[in-house]
């Protein structure tokens, strides 16, 4: 067996061999004279990019031909076809290594070579294996058949250079992801609901006067708890975490939640799921309220709201809210929003002056409760 380059001096024999057989899986599967005549025209048989040659048989008989395309890539490809006569004799397997040689022998050291066929094509799918290569890929719905309108699977093959020349068949590794790491499945949501009075929405830039605002007139009731509120806050450090709040609510990793009233598009304050783990999933709800609107309920009312966010839309198994022991105002949100206390964690966290060890209440709600 060997492959022989075709000339265009051969042209009469190409168009003879390619008309007188079948393609059963091609576009076209008895191509007349003139499909084919202007596929030599426009270089589809010969180019720099293309080269065609016959498969001749030990008593030196054209049992075939073969394009192999895209031969300036580094990754070229081929078409390989036996006449109706010499099918189920063994050639093709014989044709694809010689093509696989021809290939790799090529002064570019090419990196691979592969294939494509009809899911159905039973024989040239025996053909790669036999010639070593490896299915890669199976690609539904992706082979277009005009003849019956419609659209069947796909399969690729390949074989690597390092194989060909080891003799070797590497499989595919399709468990490519080590088992309990694979990436857990985050739910397509949107980014603002409502309360009664409220809106809640995922944090946006123009919000950052209406935030740093809030924080510097509430400061004397957010010092005690809230590690930010240590001192003046200044104008781009509130930017700087808010640019870092809305990159975490775009990949997931938190979710801030800043809260207006529906009635006069005022700020009231900033809550969020946080602490997050998407396997489980499970959240951790954060709050707190510009001064000058507590003692209206409107906590409560967003907690329940994010709460049902997270159970609805989130997929939570697990809501949580923490909060220092004598933080009497937030214990009262979680209660009030019917959080059951699970427990207390001893000297689990310092004072914000850091001068006293204090305790943390652990508050939870699960799913279907
Ligand atoms: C695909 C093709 C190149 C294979 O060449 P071939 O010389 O017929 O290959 P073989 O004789 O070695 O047959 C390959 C295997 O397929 C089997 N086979 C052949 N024709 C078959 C058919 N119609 N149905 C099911 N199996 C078939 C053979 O029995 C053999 O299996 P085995 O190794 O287990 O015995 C050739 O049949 C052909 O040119 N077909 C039409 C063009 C085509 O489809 N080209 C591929 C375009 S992507």
């Amino acid at each position: 067996m060997l492959l022989q380059e075709w000339t265009m001096e051969e042209q009469e024999q190409l168009i003879h061999f390619m008309t007188t057989n079948t393609w059963p899986f091609d576009g076209e599967s008895h191509p007349g004279r003139t499909i084919i005549e202007k596929a030599i025209e426009e270089g589809g048989y010969e180019s720099d990019e293309v080269k065609t040659f016959w498969v001749e048989n030990e008593l030196g008989v054209k049992v075939g031909i073969v394009k192999i395309y895209d031969l300036q890539d580094e990754i070229p490809l081929f078409d390989l076809k036996i006449a109706d006569v010499s099918r189920g004799y063994g050639y093709g397997p014989k044709a694809l290594r010689l093509i696989a040689k021809y290939v790799f022998d090529l002064p570019e050291q090419k990196i691979r070579l592969e294939g494509h066929t009809r899911q159905d094509n039973v024989a040239m799918r025996k053909t790669f294996q036999r010639a070593g290569f490896v299915k890669e890929a199976h690609l539904r719905k992706a082979w277009f058949s005009p003849k019956e309108n419609s659209y069947y699977d796909a399969v690729t093959y390949g074989i690597t250079r390092e194989d060909f020349m080891g003799g070797t068949t590497t499989p595919v590794i399709w468990e490519d992801v080590e088992k309990g790491k694979e990436e857990p499945r985050i739910p397509v949501f949107l980014d603002s609901f409502e309360s009664e009075r409220l809106v809640i929405r995922a944090p946006q830039i123009e919000d950052s006067l209406d935030i740093w605002n809030a924080i510097r007139h509430s400061l004397p009731a957010l010092r005690e708890w809230l590690p930010f509120a240590q001192s003046e806050p200044e104008l781009e450090s509130t930017e700087e975490n808010l640019r870092e709040a809305i990159a975490n609510f775009i990949t997931r990793k938190d979710l801030r939640l800043h809260l207006f009233k529906k009635d006069t598009g005022e700020f009231i304050g900033s809550s969020g799921l946080h602490r997050i783990d998407w396997s489980i999933p499970k959240f951790e709800i954060g709050y707190w309220l510009a001064t000058e609107f507590e003692g209206l309920g409107y906590m409560t009312e967003a907690v329940r709201r994010i709460e049902r966010f997270a159970f609805e839309e989130l997929g939570a198994r697990r809501v949580e809210i923490r909060c220092d022991e004598q933080n009497k105002k937030s214990r009262t949100v979680a209660e009030r929003a019917g959080f059951i206390l699970e427990g207390t964690l001893k000297n689990d966290s310092l004072s914000m002056d850091g001068k006293v060890l204090r305790n943390t209440c652990i508050y939870a709600k699960i799913e279907g409760e």
